[in-house]
């Protein structure tokens, strides 16, 4: 026994939502090499060996509820990393009613018990929750699937932007009501990482920060760099986390938040919904 253990996952059965490809696949690999009994949940084909591969597809209900009856079982960490950009049909889904909705049904059926930790892949574009909260909130109060996707939709919120701002103030709001049943929730929130969605959606996704990452002399993050936070937070070494969304963008946003890279200034103040004086 080492005191280190505690990042390790060996006993420990990992659910990654989201696991086919990208940073989901990254942390996948990863828990397995700490430890765990890896599942892994995904819209696309699952080519990784050594997990269960389970189907599922977040814009649908029924899929949800069927991919966690054939999971059963207990879980002692979420991986809730799928994810998708806009322009593509039932992001709202995707992006948050459904993960929330996989969660909800894990803690139904018993499946997260006293010491499992979750853990999304929120954005950069989820920082401003905050100055939403109001708004955030009407729909963090509608549990129901069907009547939350349709808040999205009837709100003209149905987007990239507002499915990961939902998502922040979820772990948010939910830091408390979990730990009382000895739960964790935590995001991370990444900078640009060189994943098949971000290839997809080069120019933007690529290119955002890519003045600073020149200056500072690194590259776009790759998936690894992300699961490794995503791992540790669902750890036992995370035990005093809990509703934090952390920023792993290498320091890109608090340079522009305190001016000491000014070119990040506007956008900073813009992603955190904040207002220059
Ligand atoms: N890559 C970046 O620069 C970046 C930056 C910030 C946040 N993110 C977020 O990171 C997360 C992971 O994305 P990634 O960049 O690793 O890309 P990715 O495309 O490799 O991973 C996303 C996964 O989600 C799965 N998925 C898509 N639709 C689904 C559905 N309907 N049901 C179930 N699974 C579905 C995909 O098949 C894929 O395996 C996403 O939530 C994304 O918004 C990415």
């Amino acid at each position: 026994m080492s005191q280190l253990d505690a990042f390790r996952y060996d006993g420990k059965r990992v659910l990654v939502v989201g696991g086919a490809t990208g940073m989901g696949a990254a942390a996948a690999e990863l828990a397995r090499e700490a430890g765990a009994e890896v599942v892994v949940m995904d819209f696309a084909e699952i080519k990784m060996p050594g997990v269960r591969a389970i189907r599922v597809n977040l814009a649908e209900r029924e899929s949800i509820d069927a991919a966690i009856d054939e999971c059963g079982g207990t879980v002692h960490a979420v991986f809730s990393c799928a994810g998708v950009a806009d322009g593509t049909p039932g992001i709202e889904r995707i992006n948050f009613v459904g993960h929330r909705h996989l969660i909800d049904r894990l803690l139904a059926k018993k499946m997260l018990g006293r010491g499992a930790a979750i853990c999304f892949i929120s954005s950069a574009a989820g920082l401003g929750w905050e100055a939403n909260l109001p708004l955030l909130q009407e729909l963090l109060d509608i549990s129901d699937f069907d009547a939350a996707a349709r808040w999205f939709q009837d709100a003209g919120k149905a987007d990239y932007f507002h499915t990961k701002q939902a998502m922040c103030a979820y772990v948010s709001r939910q830091a408390f009501p979990l730990l009382k049943q000895g739960i964790r929730i935590n995001a991370i929130c990444p900078g640009p990482t060189d994943t098949p969605l971000a290839q997809a959606n080069k120019d933007m996704w690529l290119g955002f920060g890519s003045d600073y990452r020149a200056e500072v002399g690194i590259e776009p993050f790759t998936p690894k760099e992300q699961a490794y936070p995503l791992l540790f937070l669902c750890s036992d070494a995370a035990a005093a986390i809990s509703g934090i969304t952390l920023l792993s963008d290498a320091g890109y946003l608090s340079s522009g938040i305190t001016g000491s890279y000014p070119n990040a200034t506007m956008i900073a103040n813009f992603l955190l919904g904040r207002n220059p004086a």
